[in-house]
Parts: C-alpha cells; sequence; structure tokens
C-alpha cells in the first residue's frame, strides 16, 4: 500500500479536528514505513501502539465536541466510533499475539478514516461551529485546551 497524502479536501474546516486527522494519517506512515523497514518488533509495537491509541483519543475528544455542541446523532456517531475501535482493537491484540498483521491495520484504518471523515464527520462541522463558536472565542479557545490535556494527555497539541 502506498504511503497517505493528506489533501486539502479532508480539511472540515475545524482546525483542531484537522489536526489530528492530518496526525493520523501521519502514524498510518510511520507504521508503513516501520512494517516495510523490518524494523524491531519494539519499534513496530510502539508505533502501531501509538497509531491505535491516538485514533481512540481522537474519537473521545471528538464526541466530547460533539456533545458540547449538542449534535443530534450523536448516539450514531458514537456507535460507529465505537464498532471500528472494536475492529482496531481486535487487530492489535492480535498483533500483540505475535500476528504480523501491521500493515492490514494501516491499510485498514486508512481507508476508514477517510470515508467517515467524508461521511460522518463532515456531518457535525455545521453545528459544531454554529454552537461552539457562538460562544466567545476566549471561552471556546479554554474549553478546546481543557477537553485536549484530557483526552490528549501524553501528546503535544
Ligand atoms: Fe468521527
Amino acid at each position: 500500500m502506498p504511503k497517505m497524502l493528506w489533501s486539502p479536501e479532508y480539511e472540515l474546516g475545524l482546525e483542531v479536528i484537522d489536526n489530528q486527522h492530518h496526525r493520523i494519517v501521519n502514524y498510518i506512515n510511520d507504521l508503513y514505513d516501520v512494517a516495510e523497514e523490518s524494523a524491531s518488533e519494539e519499534q513496530l509495537k510502539e508505533v502501531l501502539n501509538n497509531l491505535v491509541d491516538y485514533t481512540l483519543s481522537h474519537f473521545a475528544f471528538e464526541e466530547s465536541l460533539m456533545e458540547e455542541a449538542q449534535y443530534p446523532d450523536l448516539q450514531e456517531h458514537q456507535l460507529v466510533h465505537q464498532n471500528f475501535s472494536h475492529l482496531i482493537e481486535g487487530l492489535q491484540q492480535r498483533f500483540n499475539q505475535g500476528e504480523a498483521i501491521a500493515q492490514e491495520l494501516a491499510s485498514l484504518l486508512q481507508e476508514w478514516l477517510i470515508k467517515h471523515i467524508m461521511t460522518e464527520d463532515v456531518a457535525y462541522v455545521g453545528i459544531v461551529k454554529e454552537n461552539l463558536l457562538g460562544i466567545p472565542p476566549e471561552k471556546h479557545q479554554s474549553w478546546v485546551q481543557s477537553q485536549l490535556k484530557k483526552y490528549f494527555q501524553y501528546y503535544h497539541n
């Protein structure tokens, strides 16, 4: 599978979310890199765990954003995240048991992410912009910052 290129058409216009999506794409590419380079098991494990962990944190962050904006289809969106989380956690487990699934995980996530951004994610953008950007910018900023701290404690955003 070729490396995944970020394209402006994947941008939703919410900077904090676009940055996270972009970062997931970078992690996917890191995984391709180490999977191809016959990197050490430790390296592979670290990159794979980062990818899965960051993606799950992103889901939690995105859900809190939708909840704060009172997005009416939050539950459906949560269910989509949940189902996909189970899928990637299952793969992560198989990896931990010694199966060579790194590339499979990278390409699954690659395919899923773009489809998800362009269908389910794009659907909440309007209401998030309207409801969150309706409050004073300083408040909006500090809410976003506190949620970033909460869900991404191990990452610099
Ligand atoms: Fe999502």
